[in-house]
């Protein structure tokens, strides 16, 4: 018998870990980006994640099984902490496209980073799911624009 799996998105935030002194901070953003893009194309997981002002805020889709068992090890990496989860949900189709894509406050980003004021959101412990949903789909629009493919949604 076929069993149907079920789409699921999490969102949450956490206070980074990572080293500040920028040559550093590169090497480690990169072995993320690695690995990260590496298990998400293998678990069929995608996923926008957003690193500013000391803090990570990630939206990901996918198969209910394959996010709970990624996110149990996200909740317990050490070069992220206070993970704190904003939305966790089942959905009706996915929304984004890349299966792992790590944004920072730049000149294609700033604008959209600024709008949505997600730092101060984030600061004060108060962020809306539906906010940050709106946010993360005006990151992909932006990278998909930049990458020249226009938006699917
Ligand atoms: C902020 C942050 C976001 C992460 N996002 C992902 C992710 O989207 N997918 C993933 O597989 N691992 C992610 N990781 C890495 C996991 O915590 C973990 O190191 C990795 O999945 C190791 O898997 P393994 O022990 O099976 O090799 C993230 C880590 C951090 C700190």
């Amino acid at each position: 018998m076929l069993t149907r799996s079920s789409l699921s998105r999490i969102i949450y935030y956490s206070r980074s870990n990572l080293e500040r002194e920028p040559g550093l901070l590169r090497e480690q953003e990169q072995q993320l980006v690695r690995q990260c893009r590496r298990q998400n194309e293998f678990a069929l997981i995608t996923s926008i994640l957003v690193h500013d002002r000391g803090y990570f805020c990630q939206m990901m889709e996918g198969d209910r099984e394959a996010l709970n068992q990624t996110f149990r090890k996200i909740s317990v990496d050490n070069r992220h902490k206070d993970v704190r989860i904003v939305e966790w949900r089942e959905i009706p189709r996915r929304e984004l496209l890349p299966s792992f894509e790590l944004i920072e406050r730049n000149l294609m980003t700033q604008e959209i980073l600024e709008r949505f004021e997600i730092d101060e959101e984030l600061a004060r412990g108060t962020p809306k799911p539906s906010h940050l949903h709106d946010c993360f789909h005006a990151l992909q629009a932006n990278l998909l624009a930049k990458r020249g493919i226009e938006a699917l949604t």
